[in-house]
């Protein structure tokens, strides 16, 4: 039986990945759903090969070949069996969302929904029996590794540093867009590549592991390993330490989530050799040159709607930054000034979550 699958965000860095999984799998899937944002010519080849029955582009242009939906209707679609939820941003909460209600599971690469509406989304996953399996490679890491929660002491989630590991505050300061978006390890989507930059991604992910695995912000640790080869670990109770090793690579994350529980070789190139690799490095993150991962865990533990006024902040300031209109180091400014004047919402609704998002968002644009 193929497994039947949607991926929103086709285009995306992530998506067009999931297609070159997919490519080497062809007997396992049958395409249902790809969806888009404003690439349609990229959405139209994908349509042309992949034949699903159906996609959606949020900018409504001329889709060819496959009957349009809304991204909310191909997720309550019940012929899926799994949705790849590869959109950036805000706008994978609500169709994640549909899709757990509608029994579905989901291979979540789109951190920002657990990030704002992390409570609601895993206990609504509970109630439904449905499965969220991580696509993030840190996750997905530590997805690998546990067995029984219970048993876990902390989890380490490691971060490659980004390309500003080796540079000063001042020249971090001075960075441009292109030094930004020129990470030393991972080819991807523009606002996770500068959110590398100023290891927001890495507090975006403790708040996303906080969430998935259940544990307290006191048990996660991040560590920064520049080859990226460890994607994160976890030390049991007895202090057994059990991590997840590979070459840096989505495909393997992503093929990972959406065959789970099997494994094939599908994409897989090469054997990994430990004497090619040489030597492994770690060290302590640097708070004094990267806040926003001190930021990430402040907000994470008041949790309620901070964690959304942070995520709405840093977005809102990340578009500014690639569109030239502020420094790098604004961004972080930009976060500290929302949430000093952020009104606490201790558990807010679906609805409150938006409006929150909605107010810091226009509030940053105000402020620019
Ligand atoms: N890239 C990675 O290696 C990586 C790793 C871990 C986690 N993630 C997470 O995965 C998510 C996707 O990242 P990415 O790097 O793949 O991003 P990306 O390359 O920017 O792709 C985003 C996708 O979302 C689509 N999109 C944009 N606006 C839309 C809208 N309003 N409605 C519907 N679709 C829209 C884009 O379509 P168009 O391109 O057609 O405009 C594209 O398909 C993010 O949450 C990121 O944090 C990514």
């Amino acid at each position: 039986m193929k497994t039947k699958i949607s991926i929103l965000g086709s285009t995306g860095s992530i998506g067009r990945q999931a297609l070159e999984v997919i490519d080497k799998l062809r007997d396992k899937f049958e395409i249902i759903a790809l969806t888009g944002g404003a690439n349609v010519e990229l959405l139209n080849k994908q349509i042309a090969k992949y034949k699903p029955k159906y996609a959606y582009a949020s900018s409504l242009k001329d889709i060819k070949g496959a009957d349009v939906l809304s991204i909310e209707e191909i997720c309550a679609n019940k012929e899926n069996d799994i949705i790849l939820v590869a959109v950036s941003g805000k706008i994978g909460l609500i169709p994640t969302i549909t899709a757990i209600k509608n029994g579905i599971n989901v291979a979540l690469a789109n951190k920002e929904t657990l990030v704002m509406a992390g409570d609601i989304v895993m206990e609504l996953a509970r109630q439904h029996k449905v499965d969220i399996i991580p696509v993030d490679s840190e996750h997905c890491a530590i997805h690998q590794c546990i067995k029984d929660v219970n048993q876990v002491e902390k989890l380490i989630i490691t971060a490659s540093g980004g390309p500003f590991l080796r540079k000063t505050i001042e020249e971090m300061k001075h960075a441009t867009v292109e030094e930004a978006l020129a990470h030393p390890r991972w080819d991807m989507g523009k606002k996770i590549t500068v959110d590398s930059a100023t290891l927001m991604n890495k507090g975006l992910e403790v708040i996303e592991a906080h969430h998935l695995f259940g544990m307290s912000y006191d048990d996660i640790e991040v560590v920064i390993h520049p080859q990226s080869i460890i994607h994160s670990a976890i030390e049991y109770v007895d202090g057994s330490v059990i991590a997840q090793i590979g070459l840096p690579s989505m495909h393997i994350p992503i093929q990972y989530a959406i065959t789970y529980p099997e494994r094939f070789s599908g994409i897989k190139s090469k054997s990994f050799s430990f004497s090619e690799i040489a030597r492994l490095d770690f060290e302590k993150p640097d708070i004094s040159k990267f806040r926003t991962l001190q930021i990430a865990y402040e907000c994470g533990r008041k949790a309620g709607s901070f964690p959304i006024c942070m995520n709405a902040a840093n977005e809102e300031a990340v578009f500014a930054f690639l569109d030239g209109k502020i420094k790098l180091f604004d961004i972080i400014n930009i976060v500290e000034k929302m949430l000093e004047s952020h009104k606490h919402i201790k558990t807010p609704t679906i609805e409150e979550i938006f409006e929150i998002d909605n107010e810091v968002r226009s509030k940053v644009k105000e402020l620019l």
